[in-house]
């Protein structure tokens, strides 16, 4: 697939992994059942997420071996919390939950209209002790970034302020809305893609996630 220049996007790692990469190809075809892709969706997710959290600070530990004392390392700070962004992103939650199982999980509800492609929100719950914590907000799809802003906003008004933003699938629409609306916010994708169609979705895409994901189509 050509290349997306990603140079004009300071806030966009693209995460180029090649088992990230062959397991996206199998996503993408068409011809994936729901069951793989439900199960590519959870894998390319924990994929990401080993990358992703590379550069958490660590901090000592005092613990015992069963020969002797000694001092380890281990993540420092509040427990990390995974956000879906309803549906689509509960698919990434159990992959990255199998890397992380002490993260706790919030919920934000959003859909896309699909006339104005605005976002609308249904639901917005997370876990106290939003300024110490680390948010992972999960969404498979980045395409105009509607949802993607909304949801960032919805977390710094409860107080959230260290938040990185994870997709399988971005366009450069999507990530342009992020650098203006949150220039502050990291995004972590697997792949940006060429651009929208005139229905705002991604080409060449995955199609529709949730959809997918579920099978509800
Ligand atoms: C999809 C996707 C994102 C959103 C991306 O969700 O999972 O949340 O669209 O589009 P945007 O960047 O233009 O906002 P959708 O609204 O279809 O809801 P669903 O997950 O419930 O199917
Ligand atoms: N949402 C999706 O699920 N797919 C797209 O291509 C765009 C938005």
């Amino acid at each position: 697939m050509p290349r997306v220049e990603t140079r004009r996007f300071p806030n966009l790692t693209v995460l180029s992994h090649p088992l990230i990469q062959h397991k996206l190809t199998i996503l993408r075809d068409k011809r994936t059942s729901t069951r793989d892709f439900k199960q590519l969706v959870n894998e390319i997710a924990m994929l990401m997420a080993y990358e992703v959290t590379k550069d958490l600070p660590l901090e000592p530990v005092d613990i015992e071996t069963p020969l002797e004392k000694t001092t380890g390392s281990q993540v420092a700070g509040k427990k990390l919390t995974l956000v879906p962004i309803l549906r689509a992103g509960l698919g990434m939650v159990e992959g990255i939950s199998q890397l992380i199982p002490s993260a706790r999980v919030g919920h934000i509800g959003l859909y896309r209209d699909h006339s104005t492609l605005q976002p609308v929100d249904y639901y917005f719950k997370i876990p106290s002790g939003e300024a110490d914590r680390a948010f992972f907000l999960l969404d498979p799809m980045l395409a105009t970034g509607g949802s993607a802003v909304a949801a960032v906003s919805a977390l710094s008004r409860a107080g959230a302020q260290k938040i990185r933003f994870l997709c399988l699938v971005s366009a450069p629409e999507g990530v342009k809305a992020m650098l203006d609306a949150h220039p502050k916010v990291p995004i972590y994708t697997a792949s940006l893609d060429r651009e929208l169609n005139a229905k705002g979705y991604i080409l060449p895409g995955l199609g529709d996630a949730g959809d997918r994901l579920f099978g509800t189509r």
